[in-house]
């Protein structure tokens, strides 16, 4: 039996849902003042009252005393690329002397760019170039994330990332959930005739993903001069026929028809949703489509246009908001630059961001009754951070608060000695 006490601890629970928050509920953390939490092998016993939870506690139990700070579920990163090779800082130069990210993969950067470097590297080559990355999102506080293939464009190369994201699931503390993302963007040998690209997506590449069990979501990125409506929709159907769940790159970066997409065929999710209108999001609403927000890329690529996430919560919208690590338009593994950019840039409340970031972002993919909040029987993926209100993860920004990072019951980060 192995068994951890904190002590003396805020707990922002996220507690007492089966569902996402939506409305006025995501305002609500949970929260627990001078509250214990025991972890017995891994899954959460109790939380509440220190004498209460230490009358479930063994003499052995190893005790970590929080000393008043907020400990909270680790981050769901519900939208990410983590599987590349190279690195795109030449673009973000370029970008800053006025260049568009249309711009740049017009002109054969952009994904294209990291599709060839990612061609060439070995799968061990592209694992070993993960880990780092892995790193990244435990050290700030990420216990699980979403994770898409989509830079390889061939059958053999995308079931190469995506042999690599279940080998970093199955040999790193972190948890990956495989998204199959082959209509990431034409690849070139395909842009005289992108239907038969769409055609090798749906009639080989989508059944072998499925013959190997590599993916749990099919993501398609539906967008002017990349994948049209009617396209997207061809992947998708065959997806669903498939048995994949669906999540969809829609309005990104104009209003495509990728929401209305999502709706039609039941998505989990449709994300980014920059320029989604009143249509859209009804659609999504009243399909029970979750919105991931992606606010880090419009940072990040120096747009102005956020997604509406105020009318988005207003209309009910179960909304999740994530990183989008990728090597293009948003190059940060840090939940918490995510929380910052969501509060001061899309009006979230902090205590709304960091709902759309636990709980709703685990719901989104289908392990809301895992992971996502603190409550007994779930799994212990936990952060304790250096703070004393949890408004201060957001407000103190481009600062990493994560103090520890503990994984089903084990410490996996501890930052205590840098402080
Ligand atoms: O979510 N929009 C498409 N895919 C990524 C960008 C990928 C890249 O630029 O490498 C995104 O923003
Ligand atoms: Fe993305």
């Amino acid at each position: 039996m192995n068994e951890l006490l904190i002590t003396n601890a805020q707990l922002a629970t996220l507690a007492s849902l089966s569902r996402p928050r939506v409305g006025e509920e995501m305002r609500d953390l949970a929260v627990q003042k001078n509250a214990a939490l025991l972890i017995r092998d891994g899954i959460i016993v109790e939380t509440g009252s220190p004498a209460a939870v230490q009358a479930k506690t063994s003499r052995e139990a190893a005790v970590i005393d929080a000393n008043g700070r907020v400990v909270m579920p680790g981050f769901v990163d519900a939208h990410t690329h983590p599987v590349f090779a190279g690195s795109r800082e030449d673009e973000y130069e370029m970008r800053a002397t006025g260049l568009t990210y249309q711009d740049i993969a017009a002109r054969g950067g952009g994904i294209l760019s990291t599709v060839r470097k990612t061609r060439a590297a070995s799968e061990e080559e592209l694992f070993e170039m993960a880990l780092p990355r892995v790193r990244w999102f435990l050290e700030h506080g990420t216990t699980t994330i979403e994770a898409k293939s989509g830079y390889g464009l061939t059958l053999d190369d995308e079931l190469k990332i995506l042999r690599v994201i279940k080998r970093l699931n199955d040999e790193t503390p972190l948890d990956l959930i495989p998204t199959f993302l082959g209509a990431h963007e034409i690849p070139p040998e395909y842009r005289g005739s992108p239907d038969d690209y769409v055609k090798l997506v749906v009639e080989e590449m989508l059944p072998q993903v499925a013959i190997e069990g590599l993916a749990r979501y099919c993501d398609v990125f539906c967008e002017s001069h990349v994948f049209s409506a009617a396209q997207t929709r061809r992947v998708l159907k065959r997806a669903s026929e498939l048995g994949f769940g669906i999540r969809i790159h829609a309005e990104q970066l104009s209003l495509s028809g990728g929401a209305e997409a999502a709706a039609e065929f039941g998505a989990a999710t449709a994300d980014h949703l920059e320029w989604i209108d009143g249509a859209g999001i009804e659609a999504l609403r009243s399909s029970g489509v979750a919105a991931v927000l992606l606010p880090g890329a419009v940072f990040n690529l120096g747009l102005s246009r956020y997604p509406p996430a105020r009318e988005m919560i207003d209309a009910g919208l179960a909304l999740a908001i994530a990183t989008d690590f990728n090597p293009g338009s948003s190059p940060t593994p840090s939940m918490q630059m995510v929380l910052s950019i969501a509060c001061s840039q899309m009006r979230l409340t902090p205590a709304e961001a960091i709902t759309a970031a636990t709980i709703n972002a685990a719901h989104s993919l289908g392990i809301g009754s895992r992971v996502g909040s603190i409550e007994s029987g779930k799994q212990a993926d936990l952060v304790l951070f250096d703070c004393t209100d949890f408004r201060q993860i957001p407000y103190f920004f481009g600062v990493n608060h994560a103090r520890l990072v503990i994984k089903s019951g084990e410490i996996v980060v501890d930052r205590a000695e840098h402080r």
